[in-house]
């Protein structure tokens, strides 16, 4: 029964295929590389990444959302519509097209920032409304559902600033999940509140991503509470030189 199931999943094509990925940092004469030998996520999965501050994570979730460059890659496809033909990313870095990564992101990939990056001067209700008006869809009742499912729908005319750490975080989610994109990334989505809030909330999240079919990947510390939602956590290690000069994060999965 095993091997049936694994043949079939390895025939469903991936939503993201990466080959020999690598990104290099440095600062200071510290260097950081995250290298990718093998990663494929499929439609509909729920991917964790689990570990330490600095091992990475926030550098593999921004290159998956083409927001930083591969230093270095063989292949990088991406496929967000199973219908559709996969779209050679790595070819699109080459070639330097920004914009056509920048649409791509826009209108397939929703991205729940580490930081929040709720607009200060935009009422709740406008920034969970942007990604939709930027892709010109209807102002249909999309945001309320989705404010009445995470519990801010009483705060959808206040400013960012009058809520809770908590609540903002149910905003930046349902930021996210606002446009119906079919993959969200999500970087430390409950860094900032307690543990017990930590667990509603990315169950709240994992719970409305499933309803949609969305493909999630989510970074964070802690994995106790993660694991019980049953999200697929990625491989990872991390070498880090006697000296402390260099870090290297290998990712497999
Ligand atoms: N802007 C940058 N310039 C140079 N090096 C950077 C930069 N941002 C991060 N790094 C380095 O890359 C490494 C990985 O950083 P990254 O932000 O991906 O870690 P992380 O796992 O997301 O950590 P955290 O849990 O603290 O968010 C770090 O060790 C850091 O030294
Ligand atoms: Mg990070």
């Amino acid at each position: 029964m095993e091997n049936v199931f694994q043949s079939r999943n390895k025939a469903k094509p991936a939503v993201y295929h990466l080959r020999d990925v690598v990104r290099d940092r440095a600062s200071e004469g510290v260097t950081f590389r995250l290298r990718v030998p093998s990663l494929q996520i499929h439609q509909g999965e729920k991917i964790a990444l689990i570990g330490e501050s600095g091992c990475g994570k926030s550098t593999l979730l921004d290159m998956l959302a083409f927001i930083s460059r591969p230093s270095d890659f063989a292949a990088f496809r991406f496929r967000p519509e199973i219908e559709d033909e996969a779209i050679d990313v790595a070819e699109l870095w080459k070639k330097k097209k920004q914009n056509a990564l920048g649409d791509l992101r826009k209108a397939h990939i929703g991205y729940v920032m580490q930081t929040g990056g709720l607009l200060p001067y935009l009422s709740v209700r406008e920034n969970m409304s942007l990604s939709r008006s930027v892709l010109s869809m209807p102002a249909d009742d999309t945001v309320e559902t989705l404010a009445r499912h995470l519990g801010i729908a009483r705060h959808l005319d206040k400013l960012p600033e009058t809520l809770s750490v908590g609540e903002r975080q149910r905003v930046a989610i349902g930021r996210a999940l606002a446009h119906e994109p079919s993959i969200v990334i999500a970087d430390e989505p409950t860094a900032s509140v307690d543990p017990f809030a930590a667990e509603k909330i990315m169950s709240l999240f994992i719970e409305l991503a499933e309803e949609r079919n969305i493909t999630v990947v989510v970074a964070s510390h802690a994995w106790r509470h993660i694991k019980r939602l049953g999200l697929r956590r990625l491989a990872h290690h991390t070498h880090r030189s006697k000296d402390g000069s260099t870090t290297e994060t290998v990712v497999n999965g």
